[in-house]
């Protein structure tokens, strides 16, 4: 039998706590023993759970009990949730996480920790929720040099956009929605300035370039200031608007991370992706584009992912060697601003103002105002020349 705990009894911890109850005989045929969740850590007593007798608040209770082989970590944050990882590791147990932020911003302390204690840290939960995408690039595409990662990789704001734009939804009443269904952070600013997306590009850019990227040197725009104007030019346009976290190996070796809201051209596959759905595109030197898409947040799509790390981490009581990156290195990540691309503009200025400083660029709408895509350049040079014209929206166009 394997004994697990579960500390943080939110939406995921629930979830996984289902999950367990709900495919114990299936879980056990595969793993060739039973699972037995036999403490859920939380501040609250949870009276109405059927779990209520699992309750303990004191986390002692878990660390220091040897029966307990695997935890599942789903408090969420850095904070307390860093302190109970690094403790529940040192004392060699195996631990899996949803929690982004902290695989983000301590992931390689913590993975240190598990090498060095021969346990398992796993987050594939981490990265869009119920799709398996973690394991399958650092394992099933080893072979490749992965060349670019990018998609879709928070589905709060891809749910809003998505009310938005085909159910005609405010941004606030479509926010309320994701909250009401789980998707949302517990601070949503988090999901709709871009912070979880960024978090999420920065863990799949560690194991895809095998160098840290922090989200603070990640620069990222989320889609509270996406003016409904841009999203209509752009739909009528063929084009539509979704918030996408890129990691790029550009021509120069070094890594080029960034979060913005873009437009995708409509035959593109990640550009029909939906409501809470994640689409993460990796590019990789032997097998070319590959897409993975499956719901990227909600309760039991994530705790699937996180009960499929803790089976995992039962089977390898030895630490799987594959997963880690090297320490943050400034010399290896490059300024966004170097990558060419093509970018969206509404402006205020004439169509031969335009042809000046953006020449040979597409007309998308010409009314009160001017909507253009420019030709591809550097982004820096983008950068110099929108400072010529009266801007007011501007978006990524996906190359
Ligand atoms: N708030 C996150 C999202 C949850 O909406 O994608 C899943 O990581």
């Amino acid at each position: 039998m394997i004994n697990v705990a579960i500390m943080g009894f939110g939406t995921v911890g629930q979830g996984v706590a289902d999950v367990i109850a709900m495919n114990c005989e299936l879980i056990e045929k595969r793993i060739g023993q039973p699972v037995h969740l036999k403490y859920i850590l939380d501040i609250h007593d949870f009276p109405n759970s059927p779990f209520s007798d699992k309750i303990v608040h004191d986390f002692e209770t878990i660390v220091h009990d040897p029966e307990i082989d695997v935890i599942a970590e789903t408090i969420g944050g850095a904070g307390i949730a860093y302190e109970y990882t690094k403790r529940a590791l040192t004392a060699k147990k195996h631990v899996v996480t949803s929690n982004k932020e902290l695989v983000a911003t301590k992931g390689r302390e913590l993975l240190e920790i598990a090498a060095d204690k021969n346990v398992n840290y796993l987050f594939e939960a981490a990265v869009g929720g119920g799709i398996p995408v973690l394991r399958p690039m650092f394992q099933c595409l080893a072979g490749n040099r992965i060349e670019e990662v990018f998609g879709i990789l928070n589905g709060t704001t891809n749910y809003i956009l998505s009310r938005m734009v085909h159910g005609g939804v405010a941004f606030d009443a479509a926010l309320k929605e994701a909250q009401s269904m789980g998707y949302a952070e517990k601070d949503p600013t988090a999901d709709v300035e871009g912070h979880d997306a960024c978090r999420k590009i920065c863990i799949l850019a560690d194991l895809a370039f095998g160098c840290e990227i922090l989200p603070e040197c990640v620069p990222t725009t989320g889609i509270s200031h996406l003016n409904l104007k841009d999203v209509e030019i752009g739909e009528k346009a063929g084009w539509h608007v979704k918030l996408l976290g890129r990691a790029v190996r550009g021509a120069d070796g070094k890594v080029y991370a960034y979060v913005a809201p873009h437009l995708v051209e409509e035959h593109y596959p990640i550009a029909s992706v939906e409501d809470v759905f994640n689409g993460i595109m990796v590019r990789g030197n032997a097998v070319g584009e590959v897409m993975f898409y499956g719901p990227g947040a909600g309760k039991l799509p994530t705790a699937s992912a996180v009960v499929g790390d803790m089976m995992d981490a039962a089977q390898h009581k030895n630490r799987r060697r594959n997963i880690g990156w090297a320490a943050y290195d400034q010399a290896v990540i490059g300024e966004p601003e170097a990558l060419s691309m093509r970018c969206y503009f509404r402006v205020k200025d004439r169509l031969d103002r335009i042809e000046e400083v953006f020449p040979k660029s597409e007309i998308l709408y010409d009314e009160d105002e001017i909507a253009f895509i420019t030709s591809e350049m550097p982004l820096s040079e983008l950068n110099e020349r929108e400072k010529l014209l009266q801007v007011c929206a501007k978006l990524c166009i996906l190359n």
